[in-house]
């Protein structure tokens, strides 16, 4: 563009002019914008500030409106709108009062925070503490995510099914016992099996050799960032344990057993139901009989019914069929294909289908596509409702983290662990207004290197914003934990703020109910019977613990 010299200073007035107006509309635009940000705080305050205009605050008034404000934020939180009872705010005292202890003898004496100390560390400690002893008998509900081969306790594997005859031992080229059930062991030349009784008689003391066996195959060791320096070694370790039990838990008699026990201490443990992962198909006999799928379903079912009825105070169990994540695409679709029709023909014991396995290296859910669709291009009535293990990851933005994208495609109806994810506003939003609640294994994801320090956990946002949450307990046999009041002990002390009490507890155990897959007949039932047991256990442990 050519301007004449006498229009020169015509063309520079009128650039400043249009400066000056851009200037003045940003500096508008600003104020204004900081005026929406400060909005909310202006109509907490505006009772206190109307009366003393155009001065500032007294300390009086600062100290309402902060009170306001602290109120609305707490507010948010998971069970912040629970009305507590008489008696439960004693044990809301009780509670709060101890943790403050805890809390504060660290922050302010520099000490270390034991709760939030790997479990390893901190598992005896917290055994210790009254909480703790709270929480474990406090009706905790349900545990929404197990999986079937680490839910009885080491212990009673050890002293029982390794007392059976025809149970072989064998030590691996990495050094870890394995077990297995035969009547002739198979002449391996990598690991050679040798009858337990003979083993354990051959050692010191039958005592000894129990506990040797037993720590043989716990993940709890006193070293663990020697033995597993990140995720990867720990889940090395991990699925070595599955190894380590795998052979011998195909056994249908010996598995009979151990679900059984796992019942019974969940039960003992004051959880009132199950929904958990696992297979059916191929379970043995000692003659080498192989079983298929319904056998697989009706011997778990038949343990839970009779498990039900000689305690009437235990809701039942029923079960999610897994697979596992290195599986090829048809192997999968065979067996959506079996999930489907395994839970058409036990619609009320089968509940649906789950993927697992280590997420960050194995097949993402994308890749079972076709297989995963296979149900609903069927028919809408043979849907086959999922319940994904998703966003179990740190490699955000990376095909693993995107599981979580799938699984909420797939419709599925919860999500194991999601811990990536509070990373997704707009997959967190979906989660929220679906009701598709995340099944949060504090522990697991510590153990399994997601989160050194639990205070730090990936979920704790979503807690403080009252988002459909359960607490559960991944495979607390694998780590010696009890079935669910380590899980819940952790959750409180790391997952949830020093002014948290009851109401935190008491919300997750009725989560754990209404995100059940239970109908809404036995929904109700079930939360009356814990409700029940809840009223009771305020009452006694009041008595215990004033
Ligand atoms: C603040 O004062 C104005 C008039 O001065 C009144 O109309 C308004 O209702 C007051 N607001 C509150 C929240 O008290
Ligand atoms: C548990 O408490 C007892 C009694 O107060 C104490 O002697 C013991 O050292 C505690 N154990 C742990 C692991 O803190
Ligand atoms: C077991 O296998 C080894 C090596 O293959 C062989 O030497 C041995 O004879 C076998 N033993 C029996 C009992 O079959
Ligand atoms: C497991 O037990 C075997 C046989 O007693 C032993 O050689 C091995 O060192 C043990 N491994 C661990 C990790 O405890
Ligand atoms: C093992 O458990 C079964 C029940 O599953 C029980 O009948 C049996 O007495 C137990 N055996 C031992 C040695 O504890
Ligand atoms: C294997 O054992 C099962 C259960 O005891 C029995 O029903 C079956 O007949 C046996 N099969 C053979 C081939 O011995
Ligand atoms: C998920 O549910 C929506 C709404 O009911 C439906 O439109 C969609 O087809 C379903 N997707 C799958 C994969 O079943
Ligand atoms: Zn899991």
């Amino acid at each position: 563009m050519h301007i004449s010299k006498e229009k020169r200073p015509l063309a520079i007035v009128i650039i400043v002019a249009l400066l000056l107006l851009v200037g003045l509309a940003s500096v508008f635009l600003i104020l204004n914008f900081s005026y929406a940000h400060t909005d909310a705080l202006h109509a907490v305050e505006i009772a206190v500030t109307n009366k003393s205009r155009g001065r500032g605050y007294n300390a009086e008034e600062y100290m309402m409106a902060r009170q306001r404000l602290l109120s609305k934020e707490q507010r948010r939180a998971l069970g912040a709108w629970l009305q507590l009872s008489e008696k439960e705010s004693v044990l809301n005292e009780i509670l709060l009062h101890e943790k403050k202890e805890i809390m504060e003898k660290s922050r302010l004496d520099r000490l270390t925070y034991t709760p939030a100390l790997s479990f390893f560390k901190s598992k005896e400690w917290m055994e210790n503490t009254t909480t703790f002893k709270i929480i474990r008998k406090m009706p905790k509900g349900a545990a929404l995510h197990l999986h079937t081969t680490a839910m009885t306790s080491l212990d009673w594997l050890v002293k029982n099914i390794t007392y059976r005859e025809h149970v072989y031992t064998c030590v691996d080229k990495d050094g870890f016992a394995l077990l297995s059930a035969f009547l002739h062991p198979p002449n391996d030349t990598e690991c050679q099996w040798k009858p337990v009784s003979e083993e354990r008689a051959e050692a010191p003391s039958s005592d000894k050799f129990d506990e040797e066996l037993r720590k043989n195959l716990s993940f709890l060791i006193p070293d663990p960032l020697t033995a597993y320096s990140g995720t990867n070694q720990a889940w090395d370790r991990f699925n070595k344990y599955f190894k380590q039990v795998g052979s011998l838990l195909i056994n249908a008699p010996i598995m009979q057993d151990y679900f059984r026990q796992a019942l019974q201490e969940f039960w003992e443990d004051n959880v009132q139901y199950i929904e958990w992962r696992g297979g059916v198909r191929g379970y043995k006999e000692i003659n080498g009989t192989v079983h298929d799928a319904v056998y697989g379903a009706e011997m778990f079912k038949k343990v839970v019914e009779e498990f039900v009825a000689q305690h009437p105070d235990f809701m039942g169990a029923k079960m999610i069929i897994s697979g596992v994540r290195y599986r090829s695409e048809q192997t999968i679709e065979d067996h959506v294909k079996l999930a489907t029709l395994m839970h058409r023909q036990y619609p009320n014991f089968i509940l649906g289908y789950d993927l697992v396995g280590q997420e960050d290296p194995l097949n993402p859910l994308l890749f079972y596509l076709d297989a995963l669709l296979y149900p609903t291009r069927q028919s809408l009535d043979d849907a086959l409702p999922y319940f994904f293990h998703a966003g179990e990851t740190k490699w955000e933005g990376t095909d693993v983290d995107e599981n979580l994208l799938d699984a909420l495609l797939l419709n599925t109806t919860r999500i194991g662990h999601g811990y990536a994810l509070a990373k997704h506003p707009e997959l967190a939003d979906l989660v929220r207004s679906r009701g598709i609640a995340v099944e949060v294994n504090p522990i697991s994801n510590q153990l399994l290197g997601l989160v050194s320090d639990l205070r730090n956990h990936a979920i704790v946002p979503l807690l403080a914003d009252d988002f459909p949450l359960v607490i559960s307990s991944d495979d607390p046999a694998a780590w010696e934990a009890l079935p669910l009041t380590h899980d819940f002990f952790v959750a409180f002390m790391d997952l949830s703020g020093q002014d948290m009490g009851l109401g935190f507890l008491k919300q997750l155990a009725i989560n754990s109910l209404k995100y059940s897959a239970l109908d809404n007949y036995d929904k109700e039932a079930a939360l009356g019977l814990w409700e029940s047991k809840w009223n009771k256990f305020v009452k006694e442990a009041v008595a215990e613990f004033s």
